[in-house]
Formats: C-alpha cells, sequence, structure tokens
C-alpha cells in the first residue's frame, strides 16, 4: 500500500488572544491517501477551517504531528514550506481571490510567474488550465466581466495550473447558486478522477456527497468518518 499523502497524528491548535484561549482542534488522528476526495463538514466554528489551514501549511499546530508525503512539517524551514505550498497543492476559496484588474488568463499564470519559467511556456500551461474547466473563449475578461461560477473555475485553473498533487478547497461553492455549484463539483470530480487528491470543506450535505469519504468535526473532534458513493 502506498503510504498516506497526509498523515495527522493527535494534532491540536489553540488559538489564544490575551485571555482567552480556544481550542480550535482536539486530538486529530487522520490519514489521506493520494486519489482520495474527501469532505470536511461541521457547524460554524468547527474547526474546518482551521484544519485546512494545516493541511495547507498556512498554519501550524500547537501539539501534534503533521507529515506531508512523509515530511514532517515543523521540521522544515518557511522558504521550504512555500516550496510545498506552490508545488503540491492548489487552494481554492469561497472568495475566488482572483486579482481584480488582471485578466483570466493572467490570474491563471501567477502560481507560475515566480517558477524560472519562461514566458510564453507559462502562457501555454495556463490557456491548458483554462480550457480544462471551459473558459478558453474567456482568457482576456477581468474577473468583473465573468459570473461568479465562472470565476470560481479561473481560480480552480490557476490552483491545477502548476499541477499540484493535492487540492484544497474551503467552502468552494459557498458563493454559488445550486446549478453553478453543480458544475464546480463536476470539476472537482473530473479532477479526482485524473488522481488529484481533493479536501473540501462544505457545511452543505449535497455537496459532500459528491466525494468519496466524508469527515464530520464537532468542536473540534472528529466525530464522524465514512465512506460515500458518489451519485
Ligand atoms: N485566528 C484566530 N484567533 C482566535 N480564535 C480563532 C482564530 N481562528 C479561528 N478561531 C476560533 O477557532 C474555532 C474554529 O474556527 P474555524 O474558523 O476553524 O471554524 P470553521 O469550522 O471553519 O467555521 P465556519 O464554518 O464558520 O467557517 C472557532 O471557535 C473560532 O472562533
Ligand atoms: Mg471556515
Amino acid at each position: 500500500m502506498t503510504p498516506p499523502v497526509i498523515k495527522l497524528k493527535n494534532i491540536g491548535k489553540t488559538y489564544s488572544n490575551g485571555k482567552v484561549e480556544v481550542d480550535a482542534l482536539r486530538s486529530i488522528d487522520l490519514e489521506i491517501a493520494q486519489g482520495e476526495f474527501v469532505a470536511i463538514m461541521g457547524s460554524s466554528g468547527s474547526g474546518k477551517s482551521t484544519l485546512m489551514n494545516i493541511l495547507g501549511c498556512l498554519d501550524v499546530q500547537s501539539q501534534g504531528d503533521y507529515l506531508l508525503d512523509g515530511s514532517d512539517i515543523m521540521e522544515l524551514e518557511s522558504d521550504e514550506k512555500a516550496e510545498i505550498r506552490s508545488t503540491k497543492i492548489g487552494f481554492v476559496f469561497q472568495s475566488f481571490n482572483l486579482l481584480p484588474r488582471t485578466t483570466a488568463l493572467e490570474n491563471v499564470e501567477l502560481p507560475l510567474v515566480y517558477s524560472a519559467m519562461p514566458g510564453a511556456e507559462r502562457k501555454k500551461l495556463a490557456s491548458a488550465a483554462l480550457a480544462l474547466v471551459g473558459l478558453e473563449q474567456r482568457a482576456d475578461h477581468l474577473p468583473n466581466q465573468l459570473s461568479g461560477g465562472q470565476q470560481q473555475r479561473v481560480a480552480i485553473a490557476r490552483a491545477v495550473v502548476n499541477n499540484p498533487r493535492m487540492i484544497l478547497a474551503d467552502e468552494p461553492t459557498g458563493n454559488l447558486d445550486t446549478a453553478t455549484s453543480y458544475e464546480i463539483m463536476k470539476i472537482f470530480r473530473d479532477l479526482n478522477e485524473q488522481g488529484k487528491t481533493i479536501v473540501m470543506i462544505t457545511h452543505e450535505e449535497d455537496i459532500a456527497s459528491h466525494s468519496k469519504r466524508i469527515i464530520n468535526l464537532k468542536d473540534g473532534e472528529i466525530i464522524d468518518d465514512r465512506s460515500n458513493n458518489p451519485i
């Protein structure tokens, strides 16, 4: 069996602002293998984004071990973590996070700008990623000339342009209507079929039903972890 991409051992996260301490995550044990499609559910404040930030190396745990592809995150320097974020993980957020005065194509190119890749090659990869989400005709549009669903597709193209193995998505359909949400889920399912590991936060049961495994958090703990047959 291949080792898990993600292995969390007894992970805890405590936020403290002055006097108040919040245990956002408590004794989380979790393994996710390459190629899984996992939905993380739970009510507001249950620790979903905190978990996602740790998985994405955007924040560090207060206790426990996180092994990503076998490397202990705590032993990495910050530039090594930045390298992991930019090469192994693609991020998708609820609010799309596109640069406003920048075309769809240029937004998708962004993750490649810091690499040594020649501009023509960058454009080629970005165009291919836009085509993957069905937006090749909109390459020169600015974000405010696109619908919400189209903006999220641009964000997904940006997340996959450098071919990461894993996609982390925090409420990717939170700002979209039902029909558009299904289009976005179709793209995630296709990416998963192509072998990408997907971890997606959602509080909507019908969005989670597109995944193959559903994890429920409550008060910072995993209270349920079950496999799911996507419809
Ligand atoms: N930077 C922070 N400082 C202090 N407390 C925080 C911080 N970030 C999150 N928390 C607290 O940690 C707990 C978990 O927050 P988190 O954002 O992970 O929840 P969530 O499940 O993503 O909720 P939502 O569905 O509303 O996005 C909450 O009680 C929250 O108030
Ligand atoms: Mg959240």
